[in-house]
């Protein structure tokens, strides 16, 4: 099938690029000139695994390209998929503008000799933006066209995002006509997943709902670590024995810093939103909310506890982007975490796998220094601080980073050092939701 994506950014570039890999034919379509040139001389504008090597092949395959030219996008393409931001005003409610005005785009891009045309929302969008979008092509496409809005909430994971979209546990469809339906049916046919048919409105209730569970989940695990370090127990072994109960799962239990990310953030504040608009509000997320903001500062506290006073601290970060295998740094706790070590007049050497060029740009204006090695960060700090979750940071040389540091002060807000391993190293261990691991003084 012929399909053109709007919106060539971490869900449009992966989603269109899975689309080609399984036989469509695929136009995507930014309004970001550099964005578009880059990408048809084979550079890549973001850092996602294994996204490279299959955009090479499928557009040396003929079955996908890279355009500014929207109109001609929706002339050729009988399907055509909306994946732009939809960031968070600041009171919290969704920025449906750059909706707005691709929907636009598209009802001028119509003509009705073109034959029928589904629009499909991919971007997170509040319950009814649907039939909002139907309205701005009532209105701005000429009389004649025939046409469809379709929602089709996205899943993926930053970091794991090609293998998501070929292997989804499900594909949610909400559509209002079978029409439709039935050929969105056959976009999806060779991912042989199962397919959640429904209407448009709970297709795009179901993207809310569910990022906001999975911060839920999130923010339970963390108030949990809050009480096992005060009564001593394990938060890991805590969420091991709750999680082998097939009803919870062991998955999004994981206690460290807090979620954070371009999604779960502002989609949790849009489903606030959404729900208080509506007049039936959603206050448990308020204290999803509130129990994230409070993991940050309860480790903030603990490090300046052990540390008394972090000016002129000498502080190594591990991890820039907001989870592994991404460069994305949007809403990061970790640019949040050293941005407060840096006002706290702390000395930050910092380092990411993935993004080191997208943190810089995030912390500018913060005296922070961007190494270009995990263990030249590390070299005369006072403190280490593993702010995500890489791999490499669990594989640590940690007798190495031991020698290289000043004093042997690791905290590990994402509990993936082997703590056994740290204190055999000769550090001190602060995990989150866990006993302190202290070398005994011989
Ligand atoms: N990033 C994720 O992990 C993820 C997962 C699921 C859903 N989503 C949702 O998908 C949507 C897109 O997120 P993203 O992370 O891909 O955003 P992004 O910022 O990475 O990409 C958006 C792209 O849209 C382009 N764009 C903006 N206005 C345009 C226009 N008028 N015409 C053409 N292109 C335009 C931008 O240049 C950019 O390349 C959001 O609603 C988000 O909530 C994101």
């Amino acid at each position: 099938m012929n399909l053109a994506i709007i919106g060539t950014g971490y869900v449009g570039l992966t989603t269109g690029t899975c689309f080609a890999e399984v036989g469509h034919k695929v136009i995507c379509v930014d309004n970001n000139e550099a964005k578009v040139q880059s990408l048809r001389e084979g550079k890549m504008p973001i850092y996602e695994p294994d996204l490279e090597e299959m955009i090479v092949s499928n557009v040396s395959a003929g079955r996908l390209e890279f355009t500014t030219d929207l109109a001609a996008a929706v002339r050729e393409c009988e399907i055509v998929f909306i994946a732009v931001p939809t960031p968070p005003h600041e009171d919290g409610s969704v920025d449906l503008s750059y909706i707005e005005g691709v929907s636009r785009e598209i009802a001028e891009s119509l003509t009705p000799d073109m034959g029928y045309r589904i629009l499909v929302d991919k971007s997170t969008v509040p319950v009814s933006t649907g039939s909002k979008v139907h309205q701005v092509i009532d209105r701005y496409a000429p009389a004649g066209v025939d046409i469809d809005v379709v929602s089709n909430p996205e899943f993926l994971r930053e970091g794991s995002a090609v293998y998501d979209l070929l292997n989804p546990d499900r594909i949610v469809i909400g559509a209002d006509s079978q029409r439709a339906m039935d050929m969105m049916k056959r976009v999806y046919q060779p991912f042989n997943a199962p397919i959640v048919e429904v209407d448009l409105a709970s297709a795009e209730l179901i993207k809310h709902a569910a990022n906001s569970f999975l911060a839920l989940k999130i923010s339970y695990i963390n108030a949990v670590s809050a009480v096992c370090e005060k009564a001593g127990a394990d938060v890991e072994l805590v969420a091991m024995g709750i999680g082998m109960d097939k009803r919870i799962s062991r998955h999004f239990l994981n206690a460290g810093l807090g979620y954070g990310g371009s999604c779960f953030p502002k989609d949790v504040k849009g489903f606030i939103n959404v729900a208080e608009q509506l007049g039936a509000p959603m206050e448990i997320l308020k204290e999803v909310e509130r129990v994230n903001e409070a993991q940050i500062e309860r480790f903030l506290g603990r490090i300046r506890k052990k540390m008394w006073v972090l000016r002129k601290k000498r502080i190594a970060v591990w991890g820039i982007a907001f989870k592994q295998n991404t460069d994305d740094v949007r809403e990061s706790v970790a640019v949040k975490l050293i941005k407060r070590l840096c006002e706290e007049g702390a000395h930050v050497t910092a380092y990411d796998p993935k993004a080191a060029e997208t943190g810089a740009a995030a912390l500018s204006g913060y005296d922070v220094t961007i190494c270009d090695d995990m263990y030249e960060c590390v070299r005369d700090a006072e403190v280490l601080v593993v702010a995500t979750e890489w791999k490499q940071f669990a594989m640590a040389n940690l007798v190495k980073v031991r020698e290289l540091m000043r004093l042997p002060i690791l905290f590990d807000g994402r509990n993936i050092i082997h703590g056994e391993n740290a204190l055999h190293a000769g550090f001190e261990y602060h995990s989150v939701g866990r006993r302190t691991l202290r070398p005994t003084k011989s």
